[in-house]
């Protein structure tokens, strides 16, 4: 039996949280034909996990970059607590796709980088720095380099340097899309238990329908040409999440759901045929 808090009650709970994060009418356009981002209206509650998809190109990462203050906006507004996002700042961590640690500092190093400037002592940024890499379960890492590190356990550092100095928000652009599947599993567990127990909003894009399931409270569906919302919704899962919710009938027709929101835009387009050579000799098919 799963121990379970009725997942209604839960959402309601989360939406009596105050606001983190409003997004109010905000547009981005890359020259004057090219709107990416259209009207997108959203408040985000403080310590939600909501998760982001849509098909690929639809301005995932670009709304990702805008709140993070990498990109301009060129209509409407984004706030995170009452203030305009109009740069980066230190209430936002991000972690992408791609690995981003800097491979000439330690693992060690990594996690102090982001408390060094702003402002910690070396011993204050230490002794943070190895209680987040003992979360993360590294501490036998500690004076190691990237390279020397799985992808999963870069992964789970850029995790620990993201929020060694306690961002508000925390940005996620497909952080796991370059694991194996299992790495990945474990890596969505390790990243909600350290959610649950910690003061952190977050804004985690996806391309994985599994993915976007399991770890939300709500899912934002953006539709392309140009990136509108085109639904919210409640995940009707209890928490703690365990891998058995992914065999649900609640899970199952979710995912249903949200395939046919994202594949009613796809465009039909003729691929051009592929011109390949016979290389190899008459009679010796495959
Ligand atoms: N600096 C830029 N100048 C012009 N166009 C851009 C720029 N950055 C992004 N775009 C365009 O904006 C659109 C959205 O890009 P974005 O990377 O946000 O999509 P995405 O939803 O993250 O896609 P994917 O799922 O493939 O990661 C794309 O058509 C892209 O070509
Ligand atoms: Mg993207």
């Amino acid at each position: 039996m799963i121990e379970q808090e009725d997942s209604a009650t839960r959402i309601e709970r989360l939406k009596n949280r105050p606001l983190i994060l409003e997004l109010d009418g905000l547009g981005k356009q890359f020259g004057p034909d090219l709107t990416i981002l259209k009207d997108i209206s959203l408040g985000i509650y403080r310590r939600e996990f909501l998760t982001v998809i849509g098909p690929s190109g639809c301005g995932k990462s670009t709304l990702a970059r805008i709140l993070a203050g990498l990109e301009t906006i060129t209509s409407g507004e984004a706030r995170i607590g009452d203030e305009p996002i109009i740069g980066p700042g230190p209430d936002r961590g991000m972690v992408f796709q791609k690995y981003t640690l800097f491979p000439w500092l330690t693992v060690k190093q990594n996690v102090m980088f982001g408390l060094t400037a702003q402002g910690a002592t070396k011993g204050q940024a230490e002794g943070e720095a190895r209680e987040w890499i003992e979360v993360i379960g590294l501490t036998k890492f500690s004076d190691h380099y990237p390279h020397q590190l799985s992808g999963g356990m870069q992964q789970r550092v850029a995790i620990a340097r993201s929020l060694a100095t306690r961002p508000k928000v925390l940005l996620m652009d497909e952080p796991f899309g370059a694991l194996d599947a299992q790495t990945r599993l474990r890596m969505q567990q390790h990243l909600i238990e350290i959610w649950q127990n910690i003061d952190v909003t977050v804004v985690f894009i996806t391309h994985d329908l599994d993915e976007a399931i399991y770890l939300a409270d709500r899912i934002l569906v953006l539709k392309p040409n140009p990136g509108e919302i085109q639904a919210l919704i409640d995940v009707p899962l209890p928490r703690p999440r365990l891998p058995e919710h992914l065999q649900t009938t609640e899970f199952k027709s979710l995912k249903e759901e949200l395939g046919e929101l994202i594949h009613s835009h796809d465009q039909v387009e003729e691929d051009e045929p592929l011109h390949i050579f016979r290389m190899t000799k008459v009679d010796d098919d495959v």
